[in-house]
């Protein structure tokens, strides 16, 4: 269960972030409305949430969970293979080190980013992707392992990040779209199909037996209602123009 996320508000300079896609420019004022109801619904989830301010020198900052893994006894900072967000780790050591004790660090030639890195127990699966590389996979199984977890590694065809999708939601359930329905890494689990129609509500998060689910995607909140889930359906419209999603807005521990 988790007890804790931490979250930043999105700046102006949100409009500037990496994008792949031409979905529009996102909506400042929009954005705002929808990462606060992001929060609340941490909140009906059970969970204390630490909202950081804005940052406008780093325009995909909201995206926090790239930029550390929390795992049950220790973090890791890591190092954005975006060299355009590199810098959002400074604030980030600060702020982990009010919660946690062990902070380890992914240091030069490893990159990584932690929407790349999904959580199954004390298995680590990891996501060789353009922004993280073996090397930041290699420093961040040894971290793991040093605190006996494990990790793995899996190679990205099509997707930004791991969890752009596959989404873990425990009791051995896997969400599931695309490249990742028929890969022998993940054979061991219950695989929720993603209609290719909604690939993007692929990233969806487990939060303390709900699963939070972004809004409009029906077949996909169906699909997981009807494996026993509570859902909450959350507006990330903002966020989506962006390569973002719901599990790329909080680091939850
Ligand atoms: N815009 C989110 C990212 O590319 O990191």
């Amino acid at each position: 269960m988790f007890t804790k996320a931490i979250l930043r508000k999105p700046g102006r300079s949100l409009v500037k972030g990496l994008r792949s896609s031409d979905l529009g420019t996102p909506d400042h004022s929009l954005a705002l409305r929808q990462h606060a109801s992001y929060v609340e619904a941490l909140w009906q989830c059970g969970l204390e949430t630490i909202v950081l301010e804005a940052d406008e020198d780093y325009p995909d900052s909201v995206f926090i969970e790239d930029v550390a893994l929390l795992t049950p006894c220790c973090a890791v900072i890591t190092r954005p293979g975006a060299e355009s967000r590199r810098g959002e780790i400074y604030e980030m050591k600060k702020v982990l080190g009010e919660h946690y004790e062990q902070i380890y660090e992914i240091e030069k030639p490893g990159t990584i980013e932690a929407g790349d890195i999904m959580m199954v127990g004390k298995h680590f699966f990891i996501g060789i992707s353009e922004r993280t590389n073996i090397e930041g996979a290699r420093q961040m199984i040894s971290f793991l392992e040093s605190n006996g977890m494990a990790g793995s590694t899996i190679d990205l065809e099509k997707v930004l990040h791991l969890k752009t999708g596959v989404a873990y939601l425990e009791n051995n359930n896997l969400l599931a779209c695309g490249e990742f329905l028929k890969r022998k890494e993940f054979s061991i689990f219950n695989i929720i199909d993603v209609d290719p129609a909604e690939s993007y509500a692929a990233n969806c998060i487990w939060v303390n037996d709900n699963v939070l689910v972004p809004s409009g995607y029906p077949i996909t909140r169906q699909r997981i209602k009807d494996a026993g889930y509570k859902t909450i359906e959350v507006d990330v419209s903002e966020f989506r123009k962006l390569d973002g999603g719901l599990s790329c807005l909080s680091l939850r521990f």
